[in-house]
């Protein structure tokens, strides 16, 4: 498809040329999964907010973190200005709260303090900002030819992933708030051959097709599709678990600065850090804080909530290196059978329970080995879901890159100060997942749900 929110591709860029999302760019297809993705987000932002009582809804649970009050109305803010301003050229509601649910305009620390909506008053502002939002998006013509915030129903899929981010930033909130246990899930599924899974495959050299031109909902950063040459590499099976972490603790990983870099030494030093953060040492076992849940650390399962500077020093210490963003894109995407690349690991379809840990149905990641179904053709597993994985890549546009809608979303974040987060974690939903979607943060940042897997040159 061409896409001119992006420049056309090159001739040295090959289109990636996959069917984008079952039935097309069909605007009534795409109407339809916007409306799901809509009422998806809702009930999950729903369920993050009426668990707490008022009282938790506006407190600060962490400096890191914004009252969920304030995420609520932000979530409506976000898309009154979009889908009803934008696309619905419909006045603006209260054009008084804009300021207050800028991110820009007040750091997290400072939101507490603001003349916030109060939570009765947030939540009919998003739920008045919805009714009118799924009157336009009944009327919105969809097709190719139309706005480019309309066209393939991209406004609506933005805003649905703009919520769903959210709400994974509000399930952080509820991992760093102290309390009775609030939120409950079962357990994911368990590994079935995990014992006869290699350690590690074997990636060859090559070039391979990096971004999307043709995602409907992709978002800015993930365009242009283009070609990238990877050299030969090795890349772990799965995500490095909290077992193989513990050996690291073990061997006196967080005293020696042979393995960090210098500003992990100094983050390390000035924290006191010796383990991932909510982890606590109980006589001679380590034990985690889950959501309000007190529990021995399970060996197998994906360590969660590191930084990338303890990633990093991980890696050096095993011997081994991150991978960089494009060489987890190519492990994840590169069909070498087609020479194309997948939208996902296994195929161009959407995920299923089958395949991956997504969307908070679980409030915990698999055990390395699960979900075989969900495997790349390059071997390696659980790159969709369980834990988003640090990359060694700063946060840079792809060439061709065209800020849109807005510079804040992207552009003002790329440079060296943000490290890329691959594969999504269990907390995110499938409308914020794909093998093209990117996150970055601050190397020193560990109350997200981050983990990681390392590689080596071949
Ligand atoms: C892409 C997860 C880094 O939460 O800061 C939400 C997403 N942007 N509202 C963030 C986002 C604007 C963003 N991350
Ligand atoms: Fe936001």
């Amino acid at each position: 498809m061409t896409d001119d929110r992006t420049p056309s591709a090159s001739s040295a860029t090959a289109p990636d040329g996959f069917p984008p999302s079952p039935g097309g760019h069909d605007p009534e297809v795409l109407r339809r999964r916007a409306l799901d993705a809509l009422l998806t987000a809702r009930a999950r932002t729903t369920a993050l907010t009426d668990s707490v009582d008022e009282g938790e809804l506006t407190a600060q649970h962490s400096p890191l973190m914004s009252p969920l009050v304030w995420d609520l109305a932000h979530i409506g803010n976000q898309e009154e200005q979009w889908l009803l301003r934008a696309v619905g050229g419909r006045e603006a509601l209260r054009p008084e709260i804009d300021g207050l649910y800028d991110a820009f305009e007040h750091p997290r620390a400072a939101r507490p303090s603001l003349p916030l909506l109060a939570p009765a008053e947030a939540r009919t502002y998003a739920s008045d900002v919805r009714g009118r939002a799924l009157d336009i998006l009944e009327a919105a013509p969809l097709h190719e030819g139309g706005r480019p915030l309309e066209r393939a129903g991209f406004a609506f899929g933005m805003i649905a992933q703009h919520e769903q981010q959210h709400d994974e930033t509000m399930l952080i909130t509820h991992q760093l708030r102290s309390g009775p246990v609030a939120l409950t899930a079962p357990a994911p599924p368990e590994p079935t051959d995990a014992a006869s899974l290699p350690g590690e495959v074997l990636v060859p050299g090559g070039p391979f097709t990096m971004g999307t031109s043709a995602e409907p909902w992709a978002l800015d950063n993930e365009r242009p599709a283009h070609r990238r040459e990877v050299a030969a590499f090795h890349l772990d099976t799965a995500p490095v678990t909290c077992g193989a972490y513990r050996r690291f603790i073990t061997d006196g990983g967080y005293t020696d600065p042979r393995w960090w870099a210098p500003e992990g030494w100094d983050m390390v030093r000035e924290h006191g850090l010796e383990a991932p953060l909510f982890w606590h040492r109980d006589g001679g076992q380590w034990l985690r804080r889950r959501f309000g849940v007190t529990e021995p650390v399970p060996d197998d399962e994906p360590v969660l909530h590191v930084s990338w500077y303890e990633a990093d020093a991980y890696a050096r210490w095993a011997g081994r290196r991150l991978p960089t963003e494009a060489e987890w894109e190519k492990a994840a995407r590169h069909d070498p059978a087609t020479g194309r690349s997948l939208r996902y690991p296994w195929g161009d379809t959407d995920p299923t329970p089958e395949q991956a840990n997504l969307g908070q149905r679980h409030l915990r990641p698999a055990r390395a080995g699960a979900y075989p179904a969900g495997r790349a053709p390059s071997g390696a597993g659980q790159l969709i879901g369980d834990v988003w994985e640090w990359t060694s890549s700063d946060f840079l546009p792809y060439p061709g890159f065209v800020a849109f809608p807005y510079r804040e979303y992207s552009e003002v974040f790329f440079g060296p100060g943000h490290k890329v987060l691959r594969g999504g974690s269990f907390a995110v939903d499938q409308v914020a997942c794909r093998g093209t979607f990117r996150n970055w943060d601050l190397p020193v940042r560990r109350q997200i749900f981050s983990g990681f897997r390392t590689a080596r040159d071949a």
